[in-house]
C-alpha cells in the first residue's frame, strides 16, 4: 500500500521556517514532539537540512536525502532524486508512512503529495532577515484541522505555540 506522506515542521505566524542564521527559536517541548513523531520512521529531507542534522539520526531511522547530485551517498540513508522515488522506496520496504522533515525547498516540492501535516504553530512573528525560508501556504480548501494541542509560555518556552495536525480533505467526486 502507498505510504502516507506526512510533513512535519515548526513555523511562526508567517510560516517562517528559518532565516539565514538558522531556526530563530528554542522550544524544547517542540524538539521532544519532533523526536517522538519521527522515532523509528523513514524520513525524507533536503540535502541542506540533512547536512545540518549530522549526528541526529538514530539507527532505526532511514533518511532519504533529496538531491540533484548523482551518486550522493549520505551516511546514514540513501540519496533520492524525487519525491515519487522516495515514496516508491518507502512502499517497497513496507513503510506505512514517510515523514518529510524539510527544509523549505523540500516542503514546497512534497506538499502536492502530502496527506498529513504536523505543524507546530508559534504565536510570534520573527524577523525574517534577508534569506528567509518558508513553509508552503496551508489552504483551508485542501486541509482540515484534525487536532490541536496548545502549549503555554513557561520558564523554558518564551512564546506560546500549538501542535496542529491537518489531514488532506477528501476530493469530491466529479459532478457532485
Ligand atoms: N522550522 C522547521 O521546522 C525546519 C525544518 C527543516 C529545516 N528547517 C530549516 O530549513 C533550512 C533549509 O531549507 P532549504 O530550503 O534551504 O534547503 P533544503 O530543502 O533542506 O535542501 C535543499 C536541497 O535539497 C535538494 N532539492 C530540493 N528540491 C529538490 C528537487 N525537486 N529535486 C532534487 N533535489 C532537490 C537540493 O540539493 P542539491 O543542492 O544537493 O541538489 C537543494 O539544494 C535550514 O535553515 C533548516 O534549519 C527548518
Amino acid at each position: 500500500m502507498k505510504p502516507e506522506l506526512t510533513l512535519i515542521a515548526a513555523v511562526d505566524e508567517n510560516l517562517l521556517l528559518a532565516t539565514a542564521q538558522g531556526i530563530p527559536w528554542k522550544l524544547p517541548d517542540d524538539v521532544a514532539h519532533f523526536r517522538a513523531y519521527c522515532a523509528g520512521k523513514w524520513l525524507l529531507l533536503g540535502r541542506r537540512t540533512f547536512e545540518e542534522m549530522t549526528g541526529w539520526f538514530k539507527p532505526d531511522q532511514h533518511p532519504l536525502v533529496l538531491t540533484s547530485a548523482c551518486g550522493y551517498d549520505p551516511k546514514p540513508g540513501s540519496g533520492v532524486a524525487s519525491v515519487p522515488q522516495a515514496l516508491a522506496l518507502a512502499e517497497a520496504s513496507g513503510q506505512e508512512e514517510l515523514v518529510c522533515i524539510g527544509g523549505g525547498q523540500v516542503f514546497a516540492t512534497a506538499m502536492a503529495n502530502a496527506t498529513r501535516l504536523v505543524v507546530t504553530r508559534i504565536r510570534h512573528t520573527f524577523e525574517p532577515g534577508d534569506r528567509p525560508v518558508y513553509f508552503p501556504h496551508i489552504s483551508g480548501d485542501t486541509w482540515d484541522e484534525e487536532r490541536r494541542q496548545e502549549h503555554p509560555v513557561d520558564d523554558r518556552h518564551a512564546w506560546p505555540f500549538a501542535f496542529v495536525e491537518y489531514v488532506r480533505r477528501a476530493e469530491k467526486p466529479q459532478g457532485a
